[in-house]
């Protein structure tokens, strides 16, 4: 079979040009979430109905979104390409393509991971091994590979180039997961500039203005760039996601629940991501006391039917905070159950279910039961273990803020002024900390604490 040069030069082997070109559309909506990915990659079927790429690209977007139904779809696909791999269908960049794809539907996400380091160090503008890596490894917690990974890579790209802005987008956000903050804004920054249709680079700005609580920067850098992001499939959703999170911090709840109405939540779908936005959103707002209405049970319904997926640990532990926000205790005890059997395979996900999902399943399960010393005692000695759901730190935050309060419902206030106390320290600008590390000191009798910190909460909500 003959090979064509990819748009970044890469050798794919393909019946014709049109083929690759077909794919090198679909890689590109794939790298700013567009909506036109399955489009372009049909396309590239129809011209050469036996290229292994295509069938692995189509085989990685299945099993991205991490559904039963998508799963067996994607998984015949990367038979598929297995077979015709053996007929001597494709070369080296489809070789490590095929391991990966094969060791990810085995289960074994650091070998596909591998896998795809390996085509990227062969071939360092493979920019579909790179980027479909960096969200296995996403989902894994692994911030530092991502950041090796991507830092690797840039020497190979021109800067001003077609391109260079999708993997300075990629560092930037690997950036900012390893707190290295302003590096990360500045690239990030020069991304969006270089291309502002590469949401991950906006994403990767976003991040950064929420975790140092820059929050009505935050506002206007999103809304600034909203008609080039919102237009993105569902990773619009997670934007919209990002700006409510700054109304939460800055108290403007009507503007939150119409984000959510309008953004977050504006179909009542049954994607993992879309739910897993929804329910960190509104377990925010209820925590604080704002009526959310029957939004949790529409979301809960949908975990009823999820509950025992386990494609995907990050969306499970948010799966189980909706069923325990809902008061679901059948559906919550069925997944602790699965979530047991699920832990004692090999396999990455049975690996980060015993570790983190588990114990998230098993105390939110105790605080349904109004257990809440026992829920803050179940997930205390694994908080370190969380990184393992994957995700971000924003993302991740939602456990973080749900141990606190189950420590206040507890009354047990040493432990929530101590948790607090490390918040406040790595979000010294987020008004919510300071108010409850204040609700803690006072409940301790600590007034001259609680006053200082009530005054740290005001300035900072009036700056
Ligand atoms: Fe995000």
């Amino acid at each position: 079979m003959p090979a064509f040069d990819d748009r970044y030069g890469v050798p794919t082997v393909a019946a014709n040009a049109a083929a690759v070109a077909h794919l090198d559309a679909a890689i590109d909506e794939f790298l700013r979430f567009g909506v036109k990915g399955g489009d372009h990659l049909g396309a590239a079927l129809t011209a050469d109905a036996d290229m292994v790429l295509a069938h692995f690209l189509k085989a990685y977007f299945m099993r991205l979104g991490n559904d039963p139904a998508l799963f067996l779809i994607g998984r015949d696909a990367m038979y598929r390409g297995q077979h015709l791999m053996l007929q001597g269908g494709g070369g080296s960049r489809e070789r490590h393509h095929a391991a990966a794809a094969r060791a990810w539907y085995s289960g074994n996400w650091s070998e596909a991971v591998h896998h795809w380091q390996a085509a990227v160090t062969e071939n360092p503008r493979d920019i579909l091994a790179l980027w479909v890596s960096q969200l296995v490894l996403f989902f894994q917690g692994e911030d530092k590979v991502m950041c090796a990974d991507t830092a690797r890579v840039q020497p190979h790209w021109k800067e001003w180039e077609p391109g260079a802005d999708y993997v300075q987008a990629m560092h930037a956000f690997a950036l900012e997961e390893t707190n290295d903050f302003a590096r990360a804004e500045a690239l990030g920054r020069k991304a969006v500039e270089r291309n502002p249709l590469g949401v991950w680079g906006v994403h990767a700005v976003a991040h950064v203005l929420e975790a140092n609580s820059r929050l009505k920067e935050g506002v206007a850098w999103l809304k600034g760039l909203e008609p080039h992001w919102s237009p993105c499939g569902n990773f619009a959703y997670h934007m919209w996601w990002h700006r409510a999170l700054y109304h939460v911090e800055l108290e403007e709840y009507p503007t939150v629940l119409d984000l959510y109405d309008r953004g977050v939540r504006p179909v009542p779908s049954m994607d993992y991501m879309d739910i897993s936005n929804a329910a960190a959103l509104l377990w925010r707002l209820k925590s604080r006391g704002v009526d959310v209405g029957r939004r949790f049970d529409e979301l809960s319904e949908k975990c009823v039917i999820k509950k025992d997926d386990h494609l995907l640990p990050f969306s499970q532990a948010h799966f189980a905070l909706t069923l325990a926000s809902t008061g679901r205790r059948e559906a919550l005890a069925s997944m602790v159950e699965s979530c047991r059997i699920v832990a004692q395979g090999t396999s990455s996900v049975a690996r980060a279910t015993k570790a983190a999902v588990l114990p998230v399943a098993e105390a939110v399960a105790k605080q349904v039961a109004g257990d809440f010393a026992g829920a803050v005692a179940t997930l205390m000695p694994v908080r370190a273990a969380m990184v393992r759901i994957g995700g971000s730190h924003a993302q991740r935050d939602v456990f973080a803020q749900w141990l606190i309060d189950c420590a206040f419902r507890a009354g047990d206030f040493k432990t929530a002024r101590a948790l607090l106390s490390e918040r406040t320290a790595a979000h010294p600008g987020s008004p919510s900390a300071w108010k409850r590390l204040a609700e803690a000191a006072r409940a301790l009798g600590d007034s001259k604490a609680a006053g200082e910190a009530e005054a740290k909460a005001r300035q900072l909500l009036a700056a």
